[in-house]
């Protein structure tokens, strides 16, 4: 299976959850990482199971990194039926829009014919814990779950 795992992100941490799934996935799957801004709304295929991972800013908005691959998928309203994906969000539940970034582009994908696979996972910030030891056990389990 061809894996893909596209990122938002502000800061980084994101970009360290995506590393850390594509390290740990990489013996067993064709895996690679991109940052959304790098993608451009036709290269999203059926043929390939995506990973999402997508920090959440300002005022529960998209972090900088995926505001214009979001503002495509508004535009050219790609068909996206056939693509399967799951997300996992980075937030703070300090903020009352916790991990909205992530619901966002969960939205967008589904509303675009997408199907989303296993329960979104969410990473908390105030808990302390590193993201990558919340994401791994959820992309393990998604993966044995398909
Ligand atoms: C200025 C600022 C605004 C933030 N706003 C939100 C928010 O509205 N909701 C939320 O769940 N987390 C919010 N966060 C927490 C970030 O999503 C969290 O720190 C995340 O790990 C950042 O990931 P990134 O480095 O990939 O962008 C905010 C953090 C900062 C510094």
């Amino acid at each position: 299976m061809n894996i893909k795992v596209i990122y938002g992100t502000e800061t980084g941490n994101a970009e360290m959850v995506a590393d850390d799934i594509v390290e740990a996935l990489s013996a067993d799957f064709t895996i690679d990482s991109s940052d959304m801004s790098k993608l451009s709304t036709s290269d999203i295929s059926p043929d390939i199971f995506y990973f999402v991972v997508c920090s959440t800013y300002g005022d529960g908005e998209l972090p900088n990194s995926a505001k214009p691959f979001f503002d495509n998928l508004e535009r050219d309203k790609p068909n996206l039926q056939g693509v399967k994906f799951a997300i996992f969000g980075l937030g703070d539940s300090f903020y009352s829009t916790y991990n909205k970034g992530s619901e966002i582009i969960a939205n967008a994908f589904s509303s675009l014919g997408a199907i989303q696979v296993g329960e979104r996972g969410l990473h908390d910030a105030t808990t302390g814990d590193l993201p990558g030891d919340v994401a791994l056990p959820w992309a393990k389990q998604i993966l044995s779950a398909l």
